[in-house]
């Protein structure tokens, strides 16, 4: 069995996110061929441009990070109908220096909560689309938009209602498996 590391990232930066509740619980279901590591974003400065030459030390050890990885799970709150600015500014740092994209063929898979009915589904559409542009084959199906109830994911991390459970165990067995086929096919860039 080949065992992939998974970076995780948490779109939210509190510490009360729902988003990180359930990325414990993802992490807790996920099968045994993948590992987790949490690519972290808060202490980012905004990305400029100017700085593509000489990356500061929390951007460049972004990009250390992200090359050790062989996959990504975006977890992520919607802000305003969209990614959260923290998410974006993470990407575009990891998305340069021109040429030195950290997410070339690297598989990923988004999943997200929400207090409102849809779930997320606005920002993981644009998510998408940006991932898109950043070359990351992404796992298209299964979809999963998220309305966290109170206590839907407990201190543990473990999930309190049996179907989101095995809904959300299918959709990281489903994660394992296109990693894997993914790798098989598109090897990472030298
Ligand atoms: C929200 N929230 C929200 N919810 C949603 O379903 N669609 C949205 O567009 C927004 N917009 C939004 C903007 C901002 C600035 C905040 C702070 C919140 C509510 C959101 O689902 C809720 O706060 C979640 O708890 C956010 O996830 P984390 O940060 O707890 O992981």
């Amino acid at each position: 069995m080949t065992v992939h590391t998974v970076g995780h990232l948490i779109g939210s930066l509190s510490k009360d996110s729902i988003n990180r509740r359930l990325a414990t619980a993802l992490i807790k279901l996920a099968p045994d061929n993948l590992t987790f590591e949490e690519v972290a974003i808060k202490d980012l400065p905004l990305y400029n441009r100017d700085l593509d030459g000489d990356y500061p030390p929390e951007a460049r050890a972004l990009k250390d990070h992200l090359s050790r990885v062989d996959a990504m799970l975006f977890v992520t709150p919607e802000y305003n109908r969209d990614i959260p600015g923290g998410l974006k500014n993470a990407i575009d740092w990891a998305s340069r220096p021109y040429g030195k994209n950290s997410f070339s063929r690297k598989p990923s898979a988004v999943i997200g909560a929400s207090i409102g009915a849809i779930g997320t589904a606005v920002a993981q559409q644009n998510l998408r689309s940006v991932l898109s542009f950043c070359d990351s084959p992404q796992m298209n199906s299964p979809e999963a938009y998220i309305q966290f109830t109170e206590g839907l994911v407990d201190d543990d991390g473990n999930v309190t209602n049996a179907e989101t459970e095995e809904f959300l165990r299918g959709f990281m067995a489903n994660f394992g498996e296109f990693i894997t086929r993914v790798r098989a096919v598109i090897p990472p860039e030298e």
